[in-house]
């Protein structure tokens, strides 16, 4: 142990101290032995230090902080090299704020559109996301204090995420929802992981030995921290035992005695103990390194605002340019329409959101672009209401134009920590207005914010599509910047874009049942199942269109790699994204039809040859084998195939492999779903064939009285009145905020409230309830309720009088 001197001189009480936080946002000191306290503070895509009021629901405002487009956009650059300067930057203001922990990036899988917080991940590929995600967490250590990559791991919906039960088959966990974690761990160095809320495989993340110990510590060889999320925490003992440092936030001292008690009952060795004070404890000394010297108490909020733009910039995507409408030709006449242009949509809610320095609207930057506007019509109310007012005052502005822009998306509380989304439909209010306009004046340029898939069943309406994500808070003058032309677009899609929902693999097990998600597709999510199924789609991962033209040629594979020459043939400078997938021609072990295992982004002038190199590495032909329970390589012959998107393979070689020799772990007719790929509609009995097991129970076991880990919903069929009632109240409160259109205060609602398990009011309250107390609440909704106030009211009077002695 690196600070065994150090731990040696601690009590017991002081060592247990440590394991949780002092309050929301911080961990404990000990002054005594000079052992300070670290900050954490989110966030994603920019800090989001709270002064005054605690909360990780976004509620109270942050210090203001520059809002970079989220990691949703970013991803979307394909550019490594920019997501490390998202980092830096993100790292700078994170130490002017003396902020230690940055809680950030999230590295979860887009598995299905709905997800709530899609707008916080990378991408449907875990290849593509770990990249980008270890670019960031360079960039924010570089600075001298620790990344947190979260949220660890397979929690891929906000619904139930607190405690919900992931059932994956080990092979999809490795390949599909764990590798870009291992990328960031390995190669990002991260110092500081996030496990998340859900239970996967039945265990509580934290308190999971195998995903844990095995793999990260194992496996990864992870020498830094684990901090729950906030609240996370179920039975601590069992988090320490699986290397759990850290619980956030503040237990106020009840998780510390039961570590105490645990130690004097043998439940736990001291050594497990001191093993994660010891690692606590480098992270608190090697993250406050750079305080111990002058450091910048401030940051430049102008060039920061810049470099935002630049990074929204080369994060756009030109989905549709017919008639080559873009970039729009000098003089033309713009009537400017849609909610999102005056007030713009460029960020997502929950704990990410970001108080920004500075925010851009595209009508307060309109006349430096350039761009001649004949006017601004709001056209529809951005919550959804109808408005025939403003959709025929929209038509008459559009009659008088050559070309309209139309600022279309999804509203703030639609894409929300907490919540996953009910549909991937666009409102209709905004498609209502859509038509309208196509009646009266054809030449239409949608730009769309959002920060995760929609439909686009109304795309033949419109000639030009740019789609901007969430841009951060310079997000409006970057996309009029493509516009006009003084940008070039090079985006590329991260994420599959289906013709409509039903055809999304997770499309029948999305969010699961009452206790569990079933992930049967497997390994088939994003365009691993569009491709190998052949389902057609509307845009594919990796496609985006620019205002130039590449030529691809001369591909050469050798073992090191592949090379080819790439050439601008177009008449403007510009960047294109190369992808390299591998196929594999054996079918004795099933796989996607391709997957990604490369990519490049080349700047590359008019007329110019450039020889591209993407090097193999050891992701290009591992699977993982279940009965070796390790990485193999099979021996067979490799497609490799250079895209500009998923679909849109340009060149293509083959080399062969020789593998691992590890037997195949499958019999073909028991698994006919994930042979072909036909993966979305896997039966029961053939998803339990790969699983090895039997699903558990996917449905409340109704019979057993409510207890810590169940939820506030469940509270639904309580024995007692108290407890359906409380059930009854919540969701017509929710329905009441909902339709006097206070959406996100009904978010909020299902967020703090409707899925928390009753664990969470001790573990989220700084002490107000403890557990003590919430034996008796836990008595009173399963019908004693007497019997229940009378428990909370004396330990309450408990908890008081021991806080006297205390003070
Ligand atoms: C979120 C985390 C966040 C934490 C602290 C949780 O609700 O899931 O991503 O870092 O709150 O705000």
């Amino acid at each position: 142990m690196k600070y065994k001197a150090l731990i040696d001189q601690m009590t017991l009480e002081e060592k247990a101290s440590l394991m949780s936080g002092k309050d929301f946002w911080q961990t404990q000191d000990i002054e005594r032995l000079g052992i300070k306290s670290l900050f954490l503070a989110d966030g994603p895509h920019g800090i989001r230090r709270q002064e005054a009021a605690a909360d990780q629901l976004g509620l109270n405002p942050g210090i203001p902080a520059t809002c970079f487009p989220t990691a949703a956009t970013v991803a979307n650059s394909w550019n490594v090299n920019l997501g490390e300067k998202v980092g830096e930057f993100l790292g700078e203001e994170a130490v002017s704020q003396q902020v230690h922990v940055l809680l950030g990036p999230g590295v979860n899988m887009k598995r299905n559109p709905l997800c709530g917080r899609n707008f916080e991940y990378f991408s449907e590929d875990p290849y593509h996301a770990g990249k980008l995600a270890a670019s960031y967490v360079r960039g924010i250590q570089s600075q001298g204090i620790s990344a947190c990559i979260k949220h660890f791991a397979a929690n891929n919906q906000e619904e139930r995420r607190m405690s919900i039960d992931t059932v994956v088959d080990e092979r999809t966990l490795r390949e599909i929802y764990l590798t870009a974690f291992e990328i960031a761990v390995k190669e990002g160095q991260t110092k500081t992981v996030m496990s998340s809320y859900n239970r996967l495989n039945g265990e509580y993340t934290n308190e999971n030995q195998h995903l844990m110990k095995d793999i990260l510590r194992g496996e990864w060889s992870y020498k830094g921290v684990v901090v729950t999320d906030w609240g996370g925490s179920n039975d601590r003992i069992a988090g320490l035992l699986a290397g759990n440092e850290l619980e956030m936030p503040t237990s106020a001292g009840q998780t510390n005695r039961e570590i105490v008690d645990a130690i004097h009952s043998g439940k736990l060795e001291e050594k497990t103990l001191d093993e994660n004070v010891d690692r606590l404890l480098d992270l608190i000394f090697t993250a406050s390194e750079i305080y111990e010297k002058p450091y910048k108490s401030d940051f430049d909020v102008e060039k920061h605002h810049r470099v935002a733009q630049k990074v929204s910039e080369e994060s756009i995507i030109l989905l549709k340019n017919e008639d080559k409408l873009l970039p729009l030709k000098f003089g033309k006449k713009v009537a400017v329409i849609g909610d999102f242009a005056k007030d713009a949509r460029y960020q997502g809610g929950g704990s990410s959101f970001v108080n920004p320095t500075i925010l851009d609207h595209t009508m307060d930057c309109f006349e430096e672009s350039g761009i001649v506007s004949i006017g601004f019509e709001r056209g529809f109310e951005r919550y959804g209401k109808k408005n025939a007012e403003l959709i025929s005052k929209a038509c008459s502005l559009a009659e008088k134009a050559d070309v309209v822009f139309l600022y279309i998306g999804l509203d703030e509380a639609a894409e929300a920590e907490g919540s996953d989304r009910k549909s991937i439909k666009l409102p209709d209010n905004q498609i209502e207005l859509l038509n309208a306009l196509h009646e009266v004046n054809p030449n239409i340029v949608a730009i769309l914010s959002c920060g995760s898939v929609v439909e686009m069943p109304w795309i033949d309406k419109v000639k030009c599509l740019l789609h901007g994500y969430l841009g951060g808070q310079a997000g409006a003058r970057a996309i009029l910047r493509v516009l006009s032309g003084d940008v070039n677009p090079s985006g590329k899609l991260a994420e599959s874009y289906p013709l409509r929902y039903e055809d999304t693999p997770s499309y029948h097990n999305f969010p699961g049942n009452e206790a569990s998600v079933e992930y049967r597709e497997g390994m088939y999510i994003g365009y691993r199942y569009f491709d190998t199924a052949g389902v057609d789609v509307l845009f594919p991962f990796g496609f985006g269109l620019s205002y130039t033209t590449f030529e691809y040629s001369n591909i050469r594979v050798d073992k090191d790699g592949v090379t080819f020459k790439l050439t601008n043939t177009g008449d403007r400078a510009g960047m294109e994204v190369v992808q390299l997938y591998v196929g594999c021609q054996s079918n004795q072990i099933f796989r996607p039809k391709k997957e990604l295992k490369g990519f490049d982004k080349i700047f590359i002038n008019a007329g110019e040859t450039k020889t591209v190199a993407i090097p193999f590495d050891d992701k290009t032909f591992r699977y993982f084998n279940v009965l070796t329970n390790q990485w193999e390589i099979e021996e067979a012959e490799y497609d490799i195939m250079i895209g500009a998107s998923s679909v849109d393979i340009r060149l293509q070689g083959s080399i062969y492999i020789e593998g691992t020799g590890a037997e195949a772990p499958y019999d073909q007719e028991k698994l006919p779903s994930y042979f072909t790929g036909n993966a979305r509609h896997v039966s029961k009995e053939e998803f339990e064939m790969l699983l090895g097991r039997k699903v558990p129970a996917s449905a409340w076991d109704r019979t057993k009285p409510l207890g810590y880990t169940d939820t506030i919903e469940q509270c639904q069929y309580a024995k007692g009145f108290t407890g359906r009632l409380i059930y009854h109240s919540i969701v017509f409160a929710h329905w009441v905020l909902w339709k006097m259109g206070k959406r996100s205060s009904a978010n909020l609602i299902m967020m703090s409230i409707y899925y928390m398990p009753f664990r969470g009011i001790a573990r989220l309250t700084g002490g107000i309830v403890n557990m003590q107390m919430l034996d008796g609440i836990l008595l009173m909704v399963n019908g004693r309720f007497i019997k229940g106030l009378r428990h909370v009211w004396k330990e309450r009077k408990k908890k008081i009088k021991a806080q006297k002695v205390l003070s």
